[in-house]
């Protein structure tokens, strides 16, 4: 798209070839041009999440297209529509599905979003928030309404509960009407009490099973790691007959898969990736992430906010696992 204020390149985060953070170049590509039902978005903000370097890395395989913007998150302002696009020039938007299937990603200084991927940052949010929130709260929504059947009344665990997604999960399921238990660090139990975590117990105790039975008023209903750290064992012991594990990363790729404990109580293994949810379940997402945002039931810990050129840095140290909170990039 040219026009009057959309210059004819940007500064852009992006690879020549999937590989190591070093394959990642900042520099000027063309401005893309939305199709009939884009936007063009005039980027504010981008998060940096782990996915992003699973796709850089090619240890998820998605296609990409090359020269590939890397990232998958962005806040911004819409500065162009195609005719079937319902958005406007000047509607702040958000987006947490580029960079993977085909599409190019957000850490660039313009972006095109498919409209039904895009989303309307609500009136008066802090768009740093939104950002941060973009992906990890979407997990989490996907987590409990699309994949572990959360029923109010249910009692959940969150491990990880001080986490990026751990945190959301517990905001989002307190508010769904589930009891919730989540296990953290003894210096972060508060932060995950404010969430909404009902209790909070030490994710390195050697009595953690005790702990949650102690914790919560009976069973857990729907078992989430959100660490990855998985324990198989301990979610069987604490699980309730039908109960749901959910499976969203992996610290452990082979954890002790206790079968008889499990089959004979109707207890289930569910496992997803917010890279194969639809566009109707984002978009469902997208709506209670909105809605939370507008009534100041989600927060996040924003860490750092840093320039594009530090986007191999970042995804350097997401690999080293010594990134906490969210760390945001300004194109
Ligand atoms: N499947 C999906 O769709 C999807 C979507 C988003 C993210 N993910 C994945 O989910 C994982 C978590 O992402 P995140 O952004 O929430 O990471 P994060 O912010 O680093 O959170 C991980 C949390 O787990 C805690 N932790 C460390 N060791 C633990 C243990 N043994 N047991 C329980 N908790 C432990 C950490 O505590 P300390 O910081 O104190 O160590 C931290 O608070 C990543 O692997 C990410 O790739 C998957």
């Amino acid at each position: 798209m040219s026009g009057p204020g959309v210059p004819a390149t940007m500064r852009a985060a992006y690879v020549e070839r999937l590989g190591a953070p070093e394959e990642i170049r900042v520099g000027e590509l063309p401005v893309p041009a939305p199709g009939p039902t884009d936007v063009l978005v005039a980027v504010e903000l981008v998060a940096a999440n782990p996915v992003d370097t699973y796709v850089r890395s090619g240890r998820y395989r998605t296609p990409v297209p090359f020269p590939f913007v890397v990232g998958r998150d962005l806040v911004g302002t819409v500065i162009g529509a195609g005719p079937g696009a319902p958005f406007g020039p000047g509607d702040r938007v958000w987006a947490n599905s580029l960079g993977h299937d085909g599409r190019q990603g957000s850490f660039a200084q313009y972006a095109v979003v498919p409209a039904e991927r895009c989303y309307r940052v609500p009136e008066g949010a802090d768009p740093a928030l939104v950002v941060a929130l973009a992906h990890p709260a979407a997990t989490a929504y996907l987590g409990w309404f699309v994949h572990g059947g959360l029923r109010p009344g249910d009692v959940v665990y969150v491990g990880g509960g001080n986490g990026n997604v751990g945190s959301a999960a517990i905001s989002m399921a307190r508010r769904a009407g589930a009891w919730v238990v989540a296990s953290a660090r003894p210096a972060d139990h508060g932060r995950c009490r404010e969430a909404g975590a009902h209790a909070v117990v030490d994710f390195a105790a050697t009595d953690l099973a005790e702990r949650i039975g102690t914790a919560a008023p009976r069973a857990v209903d729907v078992f989430w790691d959100t660490s990855g750290h998985h324990d198989l064992d301990l979610a069987a012991r604490v699980a309730a007959p039908g109960g749901r594990i959910l499976l969203s990363a992996a610290q452990v790729d082979r954890p002790v898969l206790p079968v008889r404990e499990l089959y004979t109580r109707d207890v289930s293994l569910r496992g997803f990736v917010i890279s194969r949810a639809t566009v109707a379940q984002l978009a469902d997402a997208a709506r209670l992430v909105g809605t939370m945002v507008a009534d100041g039931g989600l927060g996040a810990r924003i860490s750092e906010v840093l320039p594009l050129d530090a986007t191999a840095e970042m995804h350097a140290r997401l690999e080293a696992g010594t990134v906490s909170g969210r760390v945001l990039l300004r194109p």
